[in-house]
Order: C-alpha cells, then sequence, then structure tokens
C-alpha cells in the first residue's frame, strides 16, 4: 500500500494556469490543416479556424498558446502575414520540410484562434535575423491604442482596438537555430532588443521572456543572468520577466538524432528508459531553478519551460521535417510527469508549452482531413485543469523502484496536489508502472474529507487513438475507492493517470 500524504494547511505557491501552456508553429501541419483551414474549406470553420479542434481545446482549457515558433520564429517577419490574403507573400519554408508558406495565418489569424480559444497571447519576436525595429513595431501594431503609423496600420488592416499581448519572447533557440550565438553575446542583443518592446498603456504590461539554455547547458543560464545584472549581481528582473527552459524526451537521441525510436515499436526497456529520461526534468529544475536563486532570491524571474514532450522519429511515409507522430499511453506517462513536476515547482516554474499543439511531435490532437482524434495526451491535460491556479499543497507519496529489469530504473508513482479557490482539493497521480497495479492510500491532514469524485485513464503502455478506432484511449469516471477513518483507498491499474476530486 502506497501512502500519499497531504497536508492541507501547507501551501507551497500558485500554480499558473500558463503551466499547462501550449506551442504552435509553422511546422508541418500544425497551424496549416490542424488549426487553420481557411474560410472557404469544406471542414466546418469559423473564420478559418477548424471548430472541432477550437472546441476540443476550450473543453481542456488551453490556457495560453505560444506563436510562430520555434525555429521559425527567428526567419519569420511578420509584415509578410499582415494585409490581403491574396497579396501576401509566398515562401519556403526553409527549416520544416521545404514547403511553400502562403502567410494566410498571420498576426491577425493567430488573435482570432486566441480569442476563440478563450486564451492568453505568447509572441515570440525575430532576433535571428530580424531587426529592433521590426521588433518593436510588430509590438506598436499587437498593442498600440492611439495614433501612430503602426497602429494605425492595424486599423486600415480591419482592426481598430489594440489587442492582447500576454508574454513576448525575444528570440528562440538563440545558441542554435536563432542564429548561433554565444550567451554573451546573445545577453546584449536580449538588453537592446527588450528595450523597444513597450508597454502601451492598453497592454498593461507585457511578460517579456529571453532565450535560456537547451537541457543542462548550465553555463548558458549563469552567463545571461550574469549579463543582464548589475556589477553586484543583481537586478536582472529590470529587464527580464522569465528565462526559457528547452528539454525534449529523446528515447534513443545518444545514438544519433536520426534514430530517435519509434512513436509506437518498442519494448518494455524503451518505455521505462522514455520516463526515465522524462524524469531527468526534475534533475533541470532543481539545477536553474539553483542559479536563478543565486541571482534573483525574491524570485521575481519565472522558468519558462516553453519546450517540452517526446520526439520520435516521424511516422513511416510522412515528411521527415514535418515532425509528425503518433501518440500512445506511454505519452500520457511523459506528460503525467512533466506536469506534476511543473506544479511541485511552481514557486518558480511560472509557465510551461508542451511541443506541439497539433499534428507536430507529443501532440493533444491529430487531424486527418476533416477527421480528428484526441491523443493520450489530451486526456492527461483535461485531467490536470483541475490545478489551473491553485495552490500547491504539500504533499508526497511512497514510492518503489520499478524497471530494474529494464535496466531503466524509475519510481513508480507520481503526483501533486492543489487547492481551489473554494477550498476543494485535486490529486493527480499517475502509476508509472507497465504491468503492475499498486494500491494507494491517501491522508489529508488539516482537511474532514467530503466526497470524493475521480476520473481515470488507463490502457495498454501501446494504447492509442487512431483515425478508425478515436476511443480506444479515453478518461472514465472511477468509483472504486472507499473513504474510511479519514483515508481514502483504491487501487490504481498499471500504466495510469488518475485526478481525485475531494471536497
Ligand atoms: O519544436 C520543434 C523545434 O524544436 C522548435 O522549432 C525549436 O525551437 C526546437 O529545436
Amino acid at each position: 500500500m502506497a501512502k500519499l500524504y497531504v497536508n492541507a494547511a501547507v501551501k507551497k505557491g500558485k500554480m499558473n494556469k500558463e503551466i499547462q501552456g501550449h506551442f504552435s508553429e509553422h511546422l508541418g501541419r500544425c497551424i496549416y490543416e490542424g488549426l487553420y483551414v481557411g474560410e472557404d474549406s469544406p471542414i466546418p470553420n469559423t473564420n478559418g479556424m477548424r471548430n472541432d479542434v477550437v472546441a476540443a481545446l476550450r473543453e481542456m482549457k488551453l490556457p495560453v498558446l505560444r506563436w510562430p515558433g520555434g525555429c521559425f520564429a527567428d526567419e519569420y517577419h511578420w509584415k509578410d502575414g499582415i494585409g490581403p490574403k491574396e497579396s501576401r507573400k509566398k515562401m519556403i519554408n526553409t527549416h520544416w520540410g521545404g514547403v511553400v508558406e502562403d502567410n494566410s495565418f498571420g498576426t491577425h489569424e493567430f488573435m482570432e484562434l486566441c480569442r476563440q480559444i478563450g486564451c492568453e497571447t505568447y509572441i515570440n519576436g525575430n532576433v535571428g535575423s530580424g531587426t529592433v525595429q521590426e521588433m518593436s513595431e510588430w509590438v506598436e501594431y499587437m498593442t498600440f491604442e492611439g495614433v501612430s503609423p503602426m497602429a494605425d496600420l492595424r486599423k486600415a488592416n480591419g482592426h481598430e482596438a489594440p489587442w492582447r499581448v500576454n508574454y513576448f519572447g525575444v528570440g528562440n533557440e538563440n545558441w542554435g537555430c536563432g542564429g548561433n550565438m554565444r550567451p554573451e553575446y546573445y545577453a546584449n542583443e536580449y538588453r537592446r532588443y527588450q528595450t523597444y518592446v513597450r508597454n502601451y498603456k492598453s497592454n498593461e504590461w507585457i511578460y517579456k521572456i529571453a532565450c535560456g539554455p537547451s537541457g543542462d547547458d548550465y553555463d548558458w543560464m549563469k552567463t545571461l543572468l550574469e549579463t543582464l545584472s548589475d556589477r553586484n549581481g543583481r537586478g536582472a528582473d529590470r529587464f527580464v520577466n522569465g528565462i526559457s527552459l528547452h528539454y525534449y524526451t529523446v528515447p534513443d537521441g545518444e545514438e544519433g538524432w536520426d534514430k530517435k525510436g519509434s512513436a509506437t515499436d518498442f519494448d518494455k526497456a524503451a518505455y521505462y528508459k522514455t520516463l526515465r529520461k522524462t524524469n531527468y526534468m526534475e534533475t533541470l529544475l532543481k539545477n536553474h531553478i539553483a542559479i536563478l536563486d543565486s541571482y534573483d532570491p525574491e524570485n521575481r524571474i519565472g522558468l519558462i519551460v516553453d519546450e517540452w514532450g517526446t520526439w520520435y522519429d516521424v511516422e513511416p511515409g510522412t515528411n521527415p521535417g514535418f515532425l509528425y507522430q503518433q501518440n500512445t499511453m506511454r505519452d500520457a506517462m511523459v506528460a503525467a510527469i512533466n506536469l506534476n513536476l511543473f506544479n511541485k515547482y511552481c514557486r518558480r516554474v511560472k509557465m510551461a508549452n508542451i511541443a506541439q499543439l497539433v499534428n507536430v511531435l507529443q501532440s493533444v490532437i491529430l487531424t486527418e482531413g476533416e477527421k480528428m482524434i484526441l491523443t493520450p495526451t489530451y486526456h492527461v491535460f483535461n485531467l490536470f485543469k483541475h490545478h489551473q491556479e491553485g495552490e500547491l499543497l504539500e504533499s508526497s507519496i511512497e514510492t518503489e523502484e520499478i524497471g530494474i529489469e529494464e535496466g531503466h530504473p524509475i519510481r513508480n508513482l507520481t503526483e501533486s496536489v492543489s487547492m481551489d479557490a473554494e477550498g476543494g482539493i485535486h490529486i493527480t497521480v499517475a502509476n508509472l508502472s507497465a504491468d503492475q497495479s499498486c494500491p494507494v492510500e491517501v491522508e489529508i491532514a488539516h482537511k474532514q474529507i467530503g466526497a470524493v469524485q475521480a476520473e481515470i485513464l488507463t490502457n495498454e503502455i501501446h494504447a492509442k487513438n487512431t483515425f478508425d478506432q478515436p476511443d480506444t484511449v479515453h478518461t472514465e469516471c472511477f468509483d472504486e475507492l472507499t473513504v474510511e477513518n479519514g483515508s481514502i483507498r483504491f487501487t490504481m491499474p498499471a500504466c495510469s493517470v488518475m485526478h481525485l476530486a475531494v471536497e
């Protein structure tokens, strides 16, 4: 029996809803086909946005969406994507698949998509191949309410009122596809570019995000903070609100980038290896947070994990530049591990964005023509949505080691717990074992346990949804639990994720 202890009297910070954020890039079939089909499409749409996809994203309570990239962001020139569609520039998306980018989805369309979803906006600007003026004018175009060349241009293009830009990324992966910069050089460029990311009155303020490290590049994090600080190593928060971190789970990455492993055809060893590599996120969070703590002891700068998720070989027969992959219960476990970790580290993790929303990498939705399926990862987000804006509660769980025989030991259970505004408690717990169920007993201190409701996602590790069988993996109500003597008891099936709501 694994005991899960919760202390309802100890609150450890707010779980920003943005921890459950998403990322959409002009890559493969994410934007075009996945989200946007155009007003004239036979696929039911509103102003070009797929109705089925938007409805599913609203149900999942998608809180914030990052756009237009990724590597695409540092090649994107926003003025190519405004004005009459027939006169927008057509070009080759050199980074992703060499296909024609007709710029029919631009700033107005992104803002319309966010309006329909009801989410916040995270725009990623171009440092790698753009200019300070271009970035500054984009912010003016989107957010200035008065009379100015860019505000007037926006109005001439049919949008009178300014939009709200919540988050703005100053470049993406500038250590790589965003210009191959060294950390000190980027940090100085960041200081200059961000100066002109202005806060106009109607927008209140923009949360500015600097390009942070890839994985364990602690030197990038330190040099960035050092260069943004005063001589006494403080004050970086004058320039920056958040620093990004990118870390993907690549099962076989070390054997070569062209052999990452199949999304669907894997053995138990690969399953545990994938989860073990996902757990490495905790090491990264701890170490980057320690660096942040030393430069920013007041905890003013957020850690923004704006790219995470699994990265496998593409589905056979698909364009290698489109990064299209299937999604199984293994991905559901990856999502549960990471989302529980982000919750636990919410003192510093202010936003996280899984890559990517539709049809690319670890997507929550896959589409094929007019068909749409919800992936196992979607269902995990749907279970976790109850944590949004909750208070992290002190909690811990007894675990045991599994995956030893397969050579990739991990702890079998992962959890996080929050309290919502009404005092209700939400517990998300995952049993990562491929084949062993696990009895669990929840004890909650400083709270009378009232009604308990639970939903579960469980299936065999390879289970997935397909366009022919779209509902193989789905959530169900779970009522095989007992509440006795102040504790909740149930058995978690192998490979399962559960949400318990405790009144
Ligand atoms: O998500 C795919 C790519 O991964 C992004 O464009 C880039 O930022 C990262 O390397």
